[in-house]
């Protein structure tokens, strides 16, 4: 795992929900990049491009210990951008709100490990695939527990509203009270800790991550080969087709010079072809 992820995490998990408040207070509109009050209208292209994202989904994005935005998703946008010629800044956007703040344009890009369903597709346009994931199980190292069906009998946590959610809701029943919803992946992990539910379902990346930097230990990792794969894509509004094009041809160019590969080495090792 690299360092400078683990580093401070839990220092940064204690005070993500400070800062999360903290970034919503401070941080509402979009700003122009430089406009007097009395200029004409910048060009779309001048503006910065304010980007939501849940940051609470280590390595993928999480609110360091200065309260800025990282982690593998916000460097790829970046990338993207530099190549693009758009600004960004980043925003915390709670999940549960995430979409709609697209829809109502007060984002103009989400990335936040964002899975490109059919379902999605029909209220927002999503660019080239850039990730690609899956889910997978936690529970406690004594579960007796080796596939997706023997959670059955169990009190399952997910993040409300994910794909997680979805694939649990199909085993379980969409409406069972064994689902417990969790507004964030870590606080469905940290109820699994607290015995309150005694598995996890949620994105690969964020699981492995979060076992692998918890100290108290005794969890383990089950996969099951009937997760499909899930790809992650960034999102915009529907019809947003000049943004769109902009972003899938900075995911290309990131891809061609090797940027995304060394991104991508910096988070999980060397990506498997
Ligand atoms: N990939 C999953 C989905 O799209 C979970 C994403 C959650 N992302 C986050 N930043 N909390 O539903």
């Amino acid at each position: 795992m690299p360092r400078h992820i683990t580093i401070s995490r839990r220092f940064a998990l204690a005070t993500a929900s400070v800062f999360a408040a903290l970034a919503i207070a401070g941080c509402g509109k979009q700003e122009p990049a430089s406009a007097p009050a009395a200029a004409a209208a910048p060009p779309a292209a001048a503006r910065v491009l304010v980007v939501g994202t849940d940051a609470a989904y280590t390595p993928f994005e999480s609110q360091n210990d200065r309260g800025e935005i990282v982690g593998f998703d916000i460097e790829v946008v970046k990338a993207v951008a530099q190549k693009a010629g758009f600004e960004v800044k980043f925003v915390n956007t709670p999940w549960e709100g995430i979409f709609n703040s697209l829809a109502q344009g007060d984002r103009d890009l989400l990335v936040s490990a964002i899975t490109i369903t059919d379902e999605r597709r029909q209220t927002m346009d999503f660019s080239q695939p850039y990730f690609d994931a899956r889910q997978l199980i936690a529970v406690r190292n004594d579960a007796p527990i080796n596939s997706f069906e023997d959670l059955k009998p169990l009190k399952v946590g997910v993040q409300n509203g994910t794909t997680g959610d979805e694939v649990v809701g199909k085993l379980l029943g969409k409406s069972s009270t064994a689902i417990k919803r969790f507004e964030s992946t870590p606080l469905a992990l940290k109820e699994l800790e607290a015995g309150g539910v005694q598995a996890v379902v949620a994105d690969n990346g964020v699981v492995v991550h979060y076992l692998a930097n918890n100290t108290a230990g005794g969890f383990k990792t089950v996969s099951d080969t009937s997760f499909p794969v899930e790809k992650y894509g960034i999102a915009v509004k529907k019809g947003n087709a000049e943004l769109l094009a902009k972003i899938n041809q900075g995911l290309e160019a990131i891809r061609a010079d090797g940027t995304y590969a060394k991104i991508y080495a910096s988070y999980f090792g060397a990506e498997s072809k």
